[in-house]
């Protein structure tokens, strides 16, 4: 059975203060998570030793960084390497947001190589696709989202797909308080699975976790969520307040 999974994208936000405050409010609600289901914290750098202790008693509870860089060490200052990353036992990487990829000039083939490197260090990539506006009113969001799974992703071979994690994010719908409808995501990640079974076949496509991204808040996580191949969401502004993002949490479907 899938994972369904809730994953908070903090972006860069928050003190230190704010971050042990926002991490105790959502661990005192006492979640019980069943089986299948996850809270991934995607949180800034300096936060990641925090969060993982934060939530260390919560089961199916997780942490994530929100980037990694493409090499394994060196002389690269300022950069973090996936090695680094899974010294610290976390669990995610998010790879390739659409501000990576538009702030920092990341493509495809960059994110292949990012991809790899958190493979071969034991971490689970949750790898973000999706189309700008534009390319959606030329109606060229499926042959956009699959050449971006392609050229990043599609050099794996399947036992190493499992580790991963799909997050679709149209572009359009981050941060704007515009969300895709919920048979928007459906027909995206149905394509997405389409995709996947037809390179890795149906069985490891059914058992990858999609996620939908852009601004998913407490208010219509259940019905997006709830869409046959919607195992959850990416979610940003929405994440940084604890009783939304308790809520999101609470929408996974069973
Ligand atoms: P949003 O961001 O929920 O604020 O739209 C989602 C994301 O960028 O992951």
């Amino acid at each position: 059975m899938r994972k369904q999974i809730a994953a908070a994208n903090w972006k860069m936000n928050l003190s230190l203060q704010q971050a042990n405050e926002l991490l105790d409010k959502i661990v005192s609600k006492n979640i019980v998570l069943s089986k299948n289901h996850e809270a991934v914290f995607g949180v800034p750098f300096p936060y990641l030793l925090l969060a993982k202790d934060k939530v260390k008693n919560n089961e199916g509870f997780f942490v994530a960084a929100q980037n990694c860089y493409t090499k394994e060490s060196g002389a690269f200052t300022g950069e973090v390497s996936a090695a680094m990353l899974s010294s610290l036992q976390i669990k995610y990487v998010i790879i390739g947001h659409s501000e990576r990829r538009e702030y920092f000039s990341e493509d495809n083939f960059t994110l292949a190589k990012k991809v790899d490197v958190c493979l071969k260090n034991n971490l689970k990539p949750i790898f973000c696709c999706g189309e700008s506006l534009d390319i959606r009113e030329n109606k060229t969001q499926n042959k956009y989202v699959e050449t971006q799974l392609k050229e990043s992703l599609f050099h794996l071979d399947s036992l190493l797909i499992r580790n991963f994690v799909i997050a679709y994010e149209p572009i359009w719908a981050i941060g704007t308080g515009k969300t895709a409808t919920a048979e928007q995501a459906q027909e995206m990640h149905e394509h997405i699975r389409n995709v996947l079974s037809d390179k890795y076949g149906n069985e490891i496509a059914e058992s990858v976790s999609i996620l939908y991204g852009g601004s998913v808040k407490a208010g219509n996580a259940k019905e997006i969520f709830g869409k046959k191949d919607v195992d959850g969401g990416l979610v940003g502004g929405a994440s940084l307040n604890a009783s939304e993002f308790v809520e999101i949490i609470k929408s996974l479907k069973s």
